[in-house]
């Protein structure tokens, strides 16, 4: 009766550890601090309930699929300004398109470029090992076969695309491209954008771009996919990227994203998505169109949300390097909110870290996948999301040094 595609599925990661902690108590005098899960927990800007409360007469409508003109032009005069596209580089109608949150996009967009068959055979989808998730889902759900580019420390935690053969890349539909990296914080130059971009150009496949962190970084702004496509000068061609609303804005319940790029794909991708993607409810596009204008309004550039919330992350980062030092592999990730630390065998850390110092974290093997040797990337390490405040993360790292 089921769809062997979505039965056979691997459980997803917070599942594991849920198994994996099923039975174990915490210490009873401790409080439990979690930084397994992704979630940012600054405050959300006082904007978003404000401008959501001046725009409640709109709950009574249906949100277009493609937001508002407002919301179009805030995204495009957002990604110019940030990664420097030149004046009319973006069209708001043509290149950009809101989504219900950028994981519901980066699933259904392998429903629209992944054919039942390329010219070399099956279809593939390319991704980084570890990897997000909905990546794998999504590949195995369209019946495409995964291949997973290892993001190891020899290649800079980026994957290693010079690594894919003549044959593969035939094949290949889609390629998930993370940076920021989760989880390891690794951020690509324009240099390798731009090889991957012509790799796309050249094989004809999809360059899904996700930049969800491109706003949390430490020193520089991490370049972008539409930047590379910019100094290539031949347009947005096999290239989407994707942006949320989520990590920039600590707003993971607004549910609010972009994806902007090739028009070819932004047309039928709009399309597809009238019959199956979740709209973002008016009230909501009011608010993001507020959250993605942010910068352009504010006097000073420091005294915007995104800045402040990066300087909060800084801080944690700076505690972290404070607390840890040269321990269990630490750098400070050059973006992104997580720490990947290497401590030998991240599964029995999870569990000790849990049973005697009350910290749920996450194994790095629960989002990586075993290699042909049977050598799982992520298996030495622990991800720890720093989404708390700066007290309570150094509390947890405490605990997690006199633990490990
Ligand atoms: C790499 C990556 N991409 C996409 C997402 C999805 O974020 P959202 O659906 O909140 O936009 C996440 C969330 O954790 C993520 O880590």
């Amino acid at each position: 009766m089921l769809n062997p595609r979505v039965s056979d599925l691997p459980d997803y990661p917070f599942d594991r550890l849920r198994t994996l902690l099923d039975g174990v108590e915490p210490p009873a005098d401790m409080k439990p601090l979690v930084l397994s899960v992704g979630e940012p927990r600054h405050s959300p800007p006082a904007m978003i309930a404000e401008t959501l409360a001046e725009n409640a007469g709109l709950w009574g409508r249906y949100p277009p699929g493609d937001g508002t003109p407002e919301f179009r032009i805030a995204v495009a005069d957002w990604l110019i300004r940030r990664y420097g596209l030149g004046e009319g580089a973006v069209d708001p109608d043509r290149h950009v398109l809101p989504v219900a949150g950028t994981r519901e996009a980066l699933y259904l967009i392998s429903a629209l470029v992944v054919p039942q068959k390329k010219s070399g055979g099956a279809p593939v989808v390319v991704m980084p090992n570890p990897f997000y998730h909905v990546y794998g889902g999504a590949a195995a759900v369209c019946g495409a076969e995964p291949v997973y580019l290892p993001a190891a420390p020899e290649t800079g935690f980026l994957p290693d695309i010079a690594a894919l053969d003549e044959k593969t890349l035939e094949r290949t539909a889609l390629f998930y491209f993370c940076s920021p990296a989760n989880p390891q914080g690794a951020v690509a130059g324009v240099e390798a954008l731009k090889a991957a971009i012509r790799l796309a150009r050249e094989h004809d496949f999809v360059l899904v771009a996700d930049e969800c962190y491109a706003e949390i970084y430490d020193r520089d702004p991490p370049p972008g996919a539409l930047q590379a496509c910019a100094a290539l000068g031949e347009g947005f061609d096999n290239v989407l990227v994707f942006h949320s609303l989520s990590k920039r804005s600590s707003a993971p319940g607004l549910r609010s994203g972009f994806v902007a790029g090739d028009d070819k794909l932004i047309k039928p991708f709009k399309r597809l998505r009238n019959y199956v993607g979740p709209q973002v409810p008016m009230p909501a596009i009011a608010a993001s169109t507020a959250l993605w204008k942010d910068e352009s309004t504010a006097l000073w550039k420091d005294e915007t949300h995104v800045e402040a919330n990066r300087a909060l992350y800084r801080r944690k980062f700076a505690i972290a390097e404070g607390v840890l030092g040269g321990r269990f592999g630490f750098y400070r990730p050059a973006g992104g909110f997580f720490l990947w630390l290497d401590v030998g065998d991240g599964e029995a850390a999870a569990k000790r870290l849990w049973s005697e110092a009350a910290i749920r974290t996450l194994p790095g093997a629960y989002i990586g996948r075993p290699d042909a040797s049977g050598r799982n990337p992520g298996g030495r390490y622990l991800r720890l999301a720093l989404v708390d405040d700066p007290e309570t993360t150094a509390e947890a790292l405490e605990r997690l040094i006199k633990v490990l």
